[in-house]
């Protein structure tokens, strides 16, 4: 199976092709969209997984219907207050959910990001906006949350989602004991598909405040790994800051990951170390180099490593390097140079050497790509390494980490890894490019491969599952 052949394609080609009152109305497109999304045992593990404090609380989805959710927080231990009522606040987190799952359900076939896997370009994205609800009498029994969306209000909907228009609805969210009616809501969710908020998310000033939180997710999660490794009694890394650029943000997400997947810690300890050693190899007897680092993110290497002979072009996009001019004194740092990239729509050598950065092609260079390589197709994938092509030398290296094909193709049959892979496109950050034969593809591009080591070797790891992550350093054949 071909790497592509992955992709159900269904959404995004489908989408703007079909009358949205013609989706709306047909039951075959409402079966197809259940089957695939509203499986209610499969949506509710995910919902749980998500939010785990929907699990505590034993919450579930009962109904889905086209615009029409039905949930079920039951009276038990965890929901109730010390008047074995609804604790008022939980019956708001359950129609939170109601609402936005009626709301979810016509948008015929989108994952939800968060809630559902992320399989190709396409994903919407959904977040409460503001609510208001009336508490009407205790609630002292199962606590049923409907919602409906008035038909009225469905195309309309529909057509500004198809467009990649921000749609802003207000949902009404009913709750009932048997047929008493205990308390009502309105909660008002914005949604966006990703095309609309990529759009506008090279502006640092016009990016959405909640997709920018979710750019920079990936990167929190490598520095909060680094940060649960730091924090180790024998810790395998010297990254004494990493605790604090990671945040409980980062930590947290990291802790979370680490529950379904341990192994990830081991490995981002080995590139870590790996990438180490290879720098620190370039750059022993040179008196001037640059390091060019693509997709910076909260990586603090230039802060560990010695690298003051050096020229530090740190890329990546504006809204993560607004962030990084935060944590780090780069103006303190004159030779720590931000530079303002989109991988997807620019070229890597045209940024270097086409803007006013002084970039000196003729020092010896060592690029760095760290946990980049997973995220891109085969597009993107052929551009960027066009332009490594273009500005290795011989006196230049590109060091970079990827995975085996075989896990974007699901082949491993090693249970952690797919959890991992579930997770990663649940946050709408999945793998999709990895690689067979990694000399084979060098050789395409040419470049020849001097180190390829799984990161079972760098740490030793007997474990399968260091196998299928590698780090790689080339240089121009
Ligand atoms: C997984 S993080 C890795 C960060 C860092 N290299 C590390 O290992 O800690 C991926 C990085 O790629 C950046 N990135 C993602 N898409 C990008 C794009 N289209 N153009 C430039 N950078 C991008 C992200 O902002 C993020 O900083």
């Amino acid at each position: 199976m071909k790497l592509e052949e992955k992709n159900t394609g269904l959404i995004s080609h489908s989408k703007n092709l079909i009358s949205s009152n013609f989706i709306l109305s047909s039951a075959d497109a409402w079966n197809v969209d259940k089957e695939k999304r509203f499986n209610l045992e499969k949506l509710n593990a995910s919902f749980r997984q998500s939010v785990p404090i929907l699990d505590f609380l034993d919450w579930k989805i009962t109904s889905v219907e086209r615009g029409f959710t039905e949930t079920v927080l039951p009276l038990n231990v965890q929901s109730s207050n010390q008047h074995i009522t609804h604790q008022a606040a939980l019956m708001l987190l359950s129609a939170d959910y109601t609402g936005g799952l009626a709301l979810a359900s016509l948008f015929h076939l989108a994952p939800v990001v968060g809630f559902w896997e992320v399989e190709d370009e396409y994903a919407v994205y959904m977040w409460g906006a503001k609510s208001s609800i009336k508490w009407r009498h205790p609630s002292t029994s199962d606590l049923v949350c409907r919602s409906y969306i008035p038909d009225s209000s469905r195309e309309i909907l529909v057509k500004r989602m198809n467009a990649s228009k921000k749609v802003v609805f207000t949902a009404k969210v009913e709750m009932f004991n048997g047929s008493k009616l205990v308390a009502d809501c309105d909660f008002t969710y914005w949604a966006q598909d990703i095309h609309s908020l990529r759009k506008k998310a090279l502006d640092p000033d016009k990016i959405e405040i909640l997709y920018e939180h979710k750019l920079k997710t990936t990167a929190k999660l490598i520095a909060g790994f680094r940060a649960l490794e730091q924090q180790e009694s024998n810790s395998r890394i010297d990254d004494p800051y990493a605790s604090i650029i990671a945040g409980r943000h980062g930590i947290t997400l990291a802790q979370r990951f680490k529950k379904n997947t341990p192994q990830v810690q081991d490995m981002v300890v080995a590139r870590s170390r790996h990438l180490d050693q290879a720098i620190l190899n370039f750059i022993k007897d040179k008196e001037e180099f640059n390091v060019v680092n693509i997709g910076s993110g909260y990586d603090d290497r230039f802060i560990r490593i010695d690298l003051s002979k050096g020229n530090i072009y740190d890329l990546d996009l504006p809204t993560m390097l607004k962030d990084r001019e935060k944590i780090f004194n780069i103006s303190e740092n004159k030779n720590v140079k931000l530079v303002a990239i989109d991988l997807i729509t620019q070229s890597i050598e045209e940024v270097l050497l086409e803007k006013n950065l002084g970039f000196n092609k003729d020092l010896p260079t060592f690029f760095i790509w760290e946990g980049g390589s997973m995220y891109f197709g085969p597009k993107e994938i052929d551009k960027i390494f066009t332009s490594f092509s273009n500005l290795l030398n011989e006196n230049n290296l590109l060091w970079f980490d990827y995975v085996s094909s075989d896990i974007i193709l699901g082949n491993t049959g090693i249970k952690e890894i797919e959890l991992f892979m579930t997770s990663m496109r649940i946050m709408g950050e999945a793998f999709i490019n990895g690689f067979k034969d990694i000399n084979l593809f060098a050789e395409k591009y040419n470049l020849k491969v001097l180190n390829n080591e799984a990161s079972a070797k760098v740490l030793n790891l007997k474990d399968p599952h260091f196998n299928y992550y590698s780090f790689c350093i080339l240089s121009k054949n």
